[in-house]
């Protein structure tokens, strides 16, 4: 088993991901919120690469059940429901809903390697259930960082780098790519403050010049929201069913 980390989408195309085992990862927000939003039973997540098709998808389908979300610097779109801050997927808000996503990054990750054989969204929240699926299903994986509009940003790196340690914890015969070590070797000089890095990172910065400084401490979370959320069918649905019914938001 390989595990390969993509610092950013901007290093490959889309059929790169062809048959690939691959996982996306935007811990400030965009996969955050996803799993948030599933956690907290949103029937799906549609994650989208343009505003336009934002739109064109919420009127015409799914009977009027769903929410549009997410962000253009930060803030909520202008016509859209809901912005990217996980605090507003709660159960209360998001519950059988099916939720068109549009981020700056992390939609157009999702979106670029939809080609992926088998495509799992993954943020601190949800990295052990992850991990676990991924050591089970004991293929080659490529682990995607959104990153920052086409630039490595480390607070994605250091989750990847996080998976990867966890992987290797569950098998032995793991391999890794040279980007794959220095995304470990990141996660361990970090990983004991995740909060201090992510609100130190230049994305978390910007967040919190934005009023979204909250937003850091609950992406920092480890663990409690154990979901394998993966796509199918253009859309981000659980694979598998929490262990509890807590609400974490
Ligand atoms: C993104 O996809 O770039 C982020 O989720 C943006 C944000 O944090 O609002």
């Amino acid at each position: 088993m390989k595990l390969n980390v993509h610092f950013s989408p901007a290093q490959t195309d889309e059929l790169y991901f062809s048959g690939k085992t691959s996982v996306v990862i935007d811990v400030l927000r965009a996969t955050t919120t996803i799993v948030t939003a599933l956690f907290n039973g949103a029937r799906e997540v549609i994650p989208v690469n343009s505003i336009e098709f934002a739109m064109k998808v919420s009127g015409n389908a799914f009977g009027g059940q769903t929410l549009l979300g997410g962000e253009r610097n930060t803030k909520k779109i202008e016509g859209f429901q809901l912005g990217n801050s996980p605090f507003e997927y709660s159960h209360e808000v998001v519950a059988g809903k099916s939720i068109i996503l549009f981020t700056t990054n992390g939609s157009k990750a999702i979106v670029k390697a939809k080609f992926s054989e088998n495509l799992y969204v993954c943020s601190f929240q949800n990295i052990q259930s992850v991990a676990q699926h991924l050591a089970e299903l004991n293929k080659d994986v490529e682990i995607m960082c959104a990153g920052r509009v086409g630039s490595f940003c480390i607070d994605d790196t250091i989750c990847a780098g996080k998976l990867v340690t966890e992987i290797q914890k569950l098998k032995e015969d793991v391999e890794l790519t040279d980007s794959s070590k220095a995304s470990v070797v990141l996660s361990k000089s970090y990983g004991k403050s995740i909060q201090k890095i992510l609100a130190e990172c230049e994305h978390g910065k910007l967040l919190i010049e934005n009023g979204f400084e909250q937003d850091i401490a609950y992406c920092a979370k480890l663990g409690g929201m154990e979901i394998i959320p993966y796509f199918t069918g253009g859309m981000v649905k659980i694979l598998s069913k929490p262990r509890n019914n807590e609400f974490h938001g």
